[in-house]
């Protein structure tokens, strides 16, 4: 694990003939079957894939949602893969991010209290009041503090995902893996989501998206195609494309 890049950057995410099957009444059924990849810092990354390709599956075992079946996955030099069921908890309530596509806020919880939970859970950052204090902080980067002692059912979708990205920034974590957040939203509260995004993005952050858009993914700088539990194609938007692309948006 000790390869570097140009700039000596290591990898941050690191899956080596990452395997996943699901038990099925027919006998296991490979969901991924094999996925080599790395994720460097600060790529913002988009996972392309027809329904059933295995999206969900990569993102959940990124996140540590669920747990692989073979092969290994480095997240920050840690061995995800190794992890007890109790480590494994800890560590996704600190490092990492995740954003759903149904948002998936507590109803009963303000949006405030909804981005307070993973601090909470962590056991970090102070009292509940500094918490409170953090959490209208991540809501004003999304632009929704006015809306922080709301319930989400009073917040429009667009701002019930923000909701969401404000609470997986919550404990700080260097990734954020988000599973089409952006699906359930129109094309113009779709790109709003985006833009924040890419300012995360842009402020250091590693996102990792699967996406059925093909518009927003072409405006990453990587994009991966899943097909049948395999990578089938790995592209990367080169400096001058992104150039270009930063240059198509302002003359939009
Ligand atoms: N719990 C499960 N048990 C059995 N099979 C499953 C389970 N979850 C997913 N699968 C199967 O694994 C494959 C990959 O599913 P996954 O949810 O990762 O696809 P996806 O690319 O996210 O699709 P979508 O775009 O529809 O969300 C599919 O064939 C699916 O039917
Ligand atoms: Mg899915």
């Amino acid at each position: 694990m000790n390869k570097r890049d140009a700039r000596g950057d290591a990898p941050l995410i690191v899956l080596k003939n990452l395997q996943k099957a699901y038990r099925t009444p027919a006998g296991d059924f490979y969901a991924l079957k094999g996925i080599d990849l790395e994720i460097w810092p600060g790529e913002f990354v988009a996972l392309l894939g027809r329904s059933g390709a295995g999206k969900s599956t990569l993102i959940n075992m990124l996140t540590g949602i669920d747990r692989p079946t073979a092969g290994e996955i480095w997240i920050q030099n840690k061995a995800i893969h190794r992890m007890s069921e109790g480590k494994l908890t800890q560590w996704r309530g600190r490092e990492v991010g995740v954003v759903f596509q149904s948002f998936q806020l507590m109803p009963m919880l303000t949006c405030a209290q909804n981005v307070m939970l993973p601090m909470d859970f962590a056991g970090l950052y102070g009292t509940s009041r500094q918490q409170y204090a953090r959490a209208r902080d991540l809501l004003a980067a999304v632009e929704i503090a006015e809306h922080a002692d709301k319930l989400p059912s009073a917040v429009s979708g667009g701002q019930r995902q923000r909701v969401a990205i404000a609470r997986a920034l919550a404990n700080d974590p260097a990734f954020l893996a988000a599973d089409e957040p952006t699906g359930s939203l129109d094309s113009r509260t779709a790109d709003a989501v985006f833009a924040v995004f890419q300012r995360l993005v842009d402020a250091g952050k590693t996102l990792f998206m699967a996406t059925h858009d093909r518009e927003l993914a072409s405006r990453v700088s990587r994009t991966l195609r899943i097909e049948d539990g395999l990578i089938v194609e790995d592209r990367r938007l080169t400096d001058a494309q992104e150039e270009q692309s930063h240059v198509a948006e302002m003359g939009a």
